[in-house]
């Protein structure tokens, strides 16, 4: 069993550092009372300096896809026109929420495997415009994890500011931030949706949201139905310590604790660990002779989805690969069988990529498969080597880092 945990690759739930884990294990505090306010206290802020952003951050108990439904409920009426970019599974699906909801939805379907190209999307919004639906909202996926994908998000929003500058931009950045340079205030964003599971290094059942201000004044106008996903609740709520209703007690102290360790090692090298893992992962499957699917310009540094050859079966393989003790993630929707993915996010190092890929190997040879051993964990230890050096981190806003430095909460364990 103990194997079987340290090479769970798949994007999400990821494994568990183990001060996380001792965390989960913790006595119960009262959720009203002065302990559960002190963790608030230190998680909201901690989160705005993840998502930088100097806006409202509230958790809410719940899965990425209810962190999705509480953004379509609160700023979104019945009939209001939406643009909703679609790369993948994922962003068809925070569309169908908004259709369910009553919203006149328009998709922007973007072939699978690559990434939204900011000229379409001013070219889909125009459109609308001249169709007399000005889109109230255009719904952007930041890292779609069903092809591995990283959508280019700053220059999209900059495409819809400048054609539609009234849309709220919605952003799904569940399986990417934390991970991934992201910028949300800088990029100019409106709600932007996170959760526990993925780059946190926490377990699932919390959903974690920012909400700019305009967004809160759109909320008073909304219509669509809501009560537990009702964001005024739970910011109110934060505002006195505390949650609207029961929260995920323990897995709140699991984020307190996972903050802690990211602040610690610090997004900079965060977001280095993530694009080697990214590069090692790409270049040592290349190696081992799959085909990767996604576009190489915006291969996803949290994710890879790789194409399962013609002649392997892959649920045999999977299973084989699962009894040496590694366990990787299927194809979703239409790539049902088509693909399978690599999660690296979170609790990752290049180290367990390699591991992974040494099983990999194995399988491949033991299945009768041409390997030349040894040479992808040599690709991919080159690749994570040069990728390492070259991630680009956005200047963080002074204010945040003086804020970050002021509760001290970035060299907490
Ligand atoms: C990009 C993206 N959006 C939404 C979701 C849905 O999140 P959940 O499964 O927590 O509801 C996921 C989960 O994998 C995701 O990766």
């Amino acid at each position: 069993m103990a194997n079987l945990e340290a090479h769970l690759r798949v994007p999400g739930p990821t494994p568990l550092p183990d001060p996380v884990r001792e965390a989960g294990a913790w006595q119960m505090v009262n959720h009203r009372g002065p302990e559960f306010a002190a963790l608030m206290g230190r998680v909201v802020p901690a989160l705005q300096r993840g998502f930088r952003t100097t806006g409202d951050v509230v958790l809410v108990g719940t899965s990425g896809t209810g962190g999705l439904e509480a953004a379509v409920v609160n700023h979104l009426s019945p009939g209001d026109p939406v643009l909703a970019v679609t790369v993948g599974a994922f962003g068809d699906r925070f569309a169908r929420i908004a259709s369910q909801y009553g919203a006149d939805v328009t998709l922007l379907e973007v072939t699978w495997g690559r990434a939204a190209e900011p000229d379409a999307v001013r070219d889909a919004v125009a459109a609308m415009q001249a169709a007399g639906r000005s889109p109230r909202a255009v719904f952007l996926t930041h890292n779609e994890t069903s092809t591995g994908i990283t959508n280019p998000i700053g220059p999209l929003a900059a495409a819809v500011r400048s054609t539609a500058p009234e849309a709220l931009l919605l952003v799904d950045a569940i399986s990417g931030l934390g991970a991934l340079p992201f910028d949300t205030d800088g990029w100019g964003l409106d709600v932007v949706i996170t959760g526990s599971q993925k780059s946190w290094m926490v377990p699932p059942g919390l959903a974690m949201l920012s909400v700019s201000q305009r967004a809160w004044e759109a909320s008073e106008r909304a219509t669509m139905p809501r009560f537990y996903f009702d964001l005024k609740a739970h910011r109110d709520a934060a505002q006195k310590g505390s949650t609207p209703w029961t929260p995920p007690v323990s897995v709140c102290f699991q984020l307190d604790v996972a903050l802690g360790l990211i602040e610690r090692e610090g997004y900079p090298a965060v977001f280095a660990r993530h694009a080697a893992c990214g590069a090692a992962t790409r270049a040592g499957l290349r190696s081992l002779g799959f085909e990767l699917f996604a576009d190489p310009a915006h291969a996803s540094n949290t994710v890879t989805a790789a194409r399962v050859p013609a002649d392997l079966d892959w649920k045999r393989f999977s299973a084989d690969l699962r009894g040496r003790g590694l366990t990787l993630a299927g194809g979703q929707g239409a790539l049902t069988g088509q693909v399978f993915r690599v999660g690296h996010l979170g609790y990752v190092t290049v180290n367990q990529i390699l591991a992974a890929l040494e099983i990999l190997e194995e399988a491949l040879a033991a299945a009768g498969r041409p390997v030349d051993r040894g040479a992808a964990l040599a690709a991919a230890a080159r690749a994570a080597d040069r990728a390492s050096a070259q991630i680009a981190d956005p200047p963080m806003d002074a204010s945040m880092s003086a804020a970050a430095r002021a509760d001290g909460t970035e060299v907490q364990a």
